[in-house]
């Protein structure tokens, strides 16, 4: 994935950090910057979280007004000092987002001219290769230009040259790359929330379209491109974003959820919604990757349930490499937080390719994916910085479950009076969460026993067993702990065998039509002495008797409604089974927010 950036401005360091601090979702195994400083670049670089960078730089202070900076998710080449950007090779420093797939290859070839390499990555070709082309003599914006030439794969760069300008070139093809023109100095960086108050203006440049950046102008400079930059104005930057009185962001934005959804409760958006003629569709696609995925289950069942409509639901990187079959009439919605992530957007660009009507649903709105679909609906979740996806997940769910209704109001396929109470389910919704909220000293009990195991699996029925599947995710991706998820049917068709005294089950099991099924399948469970936890009513420990740290009661919910306030416990377990064992809950160890390679 990585995150890069580049400031032409005064005190450019201490704005490519910041900006460094705003792209650490999109990796944390390295960071790193070059300064082009008094005609000559210095290049910094630090294993680990970018505090190891700042920590570096201030025992070694360096300031100039062109930088490029860098912060590595490793791809090819394991997450050390000599791996990290910027990649410096003679007059050329380079930061990097992207795969070169035919690096090996080229790799070869520069070796036959002599060329050195230090690194395992892959990045490291490109100012190799820059510096190859000046040499023959070209100048930088011939070399650069020939250097892409040979590219194979997806790249947004950030390059400097040694030399008496203080120009920085950006370019890309197919990774995101956004140009801004602030009053105080020009920067480029791989999204628009990375940049920081100074960025009124901005501009996506298009594939292989280079562009300087220097103090005086921005400007494109592609032999092949002639084309006069139009900046449009930035819809949103992120303002510095604090954790608050609370430990972590994952555990500010578990907390948020309750306003987000009075706000969304509220406002009237249903007739945004309108715009899409959901009676005449054939068939509705989801496609997703992750968390995102898991909202698209849940969006099913109620497209289904309450509006008749067929939905098939796909994981992105499935659905670009199956050559899926698109229908008449057959709306394709993409669903993602970053709006950013590589696999969903390959897949948007496969529908549109098979003239689907495509639809992005994501938080950030200037991202990628918002840009090219059709329509775009946002989910008003504000920045979400913990890596794992919580609040962005309930309103994700939110947005789908009016757009349900909507879709439910079109087709007539549930009476009106059942439509209406779908709606006041949905009011009452964040005040129903709220007292699950408050009841997070009982999920911290279960989350200390729970933490013990080295595996556990999730089990849940109907529409809950993607919230099962998203609880398991939580849980491995913070905690480290091995989880599972199955539809609790399926437990007697091979998980069963798994079942002893070492390997826990958790059940979610609140009180809607399925109870009496799942009770079945909790009793299998307990006869082959299982340790058993459950999240559920209260009348199911009537039947099992668990003790408190291995019960915690749901509030009656209304069924329309469970799988967003059932996800709550599963956010708050994982966040507590995490921080008894000591992680980083807002970092894991091996992820990055934002997947923007295959
Ligand atoms: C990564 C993140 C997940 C996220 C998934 C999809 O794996 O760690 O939290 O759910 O990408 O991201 P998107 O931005 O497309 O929703």
């Amino acid at each position: 994935m990585c995150g890069i950036i580049g400031v032409v401005a005064k005190s450019a360091v201490k704005s490519v950090l910041e900006g460094l601090g705003r792209l650490e979702y999109r990796g944390y195994d390295s960071s790193g910057i070059s300064i082009l400083s008094n005609n000559k670049i210095h290049t910094i670089k630090a294993e680990g979280k970018l505090t190891n960078l700042k920590h570096r730089l201030s025992r070694q202070p360096i300031d100039g007004d062109c930088c490029i900076g860098h912060t590595r998710w490793a791809t090819h080449g394991r997450a050390n000092v000599t791996n990290a950007h910027p990649h410096q090779y003679g007059q050329v420093s380079v930061v990097h987002n992207g795969i070169i797939e035919n690096y090996l290859h080229l790799k070869q070839q520069l070796m036959q001219w002599g060329h050195h390499f230090n690194s395992s990555t892959d990045s490291e070709v490109i100012p190799h290769l820059i510096n190859h082309y000046l040499a023959q003599p070209m100048t930088h914006e011939e070399a650069i230009e020939k250097a892409i030439g040979q590219l194979k794969g997806s790249y947004a760069l950030g390059v400097l040259i040694n030399g008496a300008n203080n120009n920085l070139y950006a370019v890309k093809q197919g990774s995101p790359l956004v140009i801004s023109q602030g009053s105080h100095g020009a920067y480029m960086a791989s999204d628009a929330m990375a940049l920081g108050a100074d960025s009124g203006k901005i501009y996506y440049p298009e594939d292989n379209e280079l562009i300087t950046l220097n103090s005086n102008e921005i400007k494109c400079c592609s032999r092949s491109i002639n084309k006069k930059i139009h900046f449009i104005n930035n819809k949103k930057y992120v303002k510095a974003v604090s954790k608050g009185e609370h430990s972590s962001f994952m555990e500010k934005e578990i907390f948020e959820q309750v306003d987000l959804l009075k706000r969304l409760s509220v406002n009237n958006h249903t007739n945004e919604y309108s715009i899409i003629n959901f009676k005449d569709l054939n068939k509705i696609t989801i496609i997703a990757c992750g968390t995102s995925y898991y909202a698209a289950s849940v969006a099913k069942t109620w497209f289904e349930q309450y509006a008749n409509i067929l939905v098939e639901v796909d994981i992105a990187s499935e659905y670009r490499y199956r050559s899926p079959v698109v229908i008449d009439n057959e709306l394709t919605i993409f669903v993602s937080q970053s709006g950013e992530t590589a696999d969903t957007l390959a897949a948007l660009r496969y529908a549109k390719s098979k003239k689907a009507q495509t639809l992005a649903l994501v938080n950030a709105v200037n991202s990628s994916i918002a840009r090219e679909a059709n329509f775009t609906f946002e989910i008003y979740a504000g920045p979400e910085i913990g890596v794992a996806s919580t609040k962005a997940f309930s309103c994700q769910l939110a947005i789908f479950y009016k757009m349900a209704l909507e879709a439910a109001k079109q087709t007539a396929f549930i009476d009106k009076q059942e439509l209406t109470q779908l709606a006041l389910n949905f009011v009452q919704l964040p005040y129903i969460m709220e007292k699950v909220l408050q009841r997070c000293a009982d999920i911290k009990l279960m989350a200390k026993k729970l933490c013990k195991y080295s595996n556990i699996l999730f089990l849940g029925r109907g529409v809950l067993t993607a919230i099962a599947q998203e609880g398991a995710l939580k849980l491995k991706e913070i905690s480290y702990i091995h989880a599972e998820a199955y539809a609790a049917g399926e437990l007697k068709h091979g998980p069963i065998a798994l079942l002893d005294e070492q390997m826990p089950v958790l059940v979610i099991a609140p009180k809607n039509s399925l109870t009496e099924k799942l009770l079945s399948n909790i009793k299998e469970v307990q006869a082959r002495n299982a340790p058993l936890f459950i999240i559920g009513d209260h009348s199911i420990n009537e039947h099992i008797n668990l003790r408190d740290d291995e019960f915690f009661e749901l509030p009656a919910i209304p069924e329309s409604i469970l799988p967003i306030i059932s996800v709550i416990p599963m956010q708050l377990l994982a966040l507590y089974s995490a921080q008894t064992l000591g992680k980083n809950v807002d970092q894991p160890r091996n992820l990055a927010k934002s997947v923007t390679v295959e």
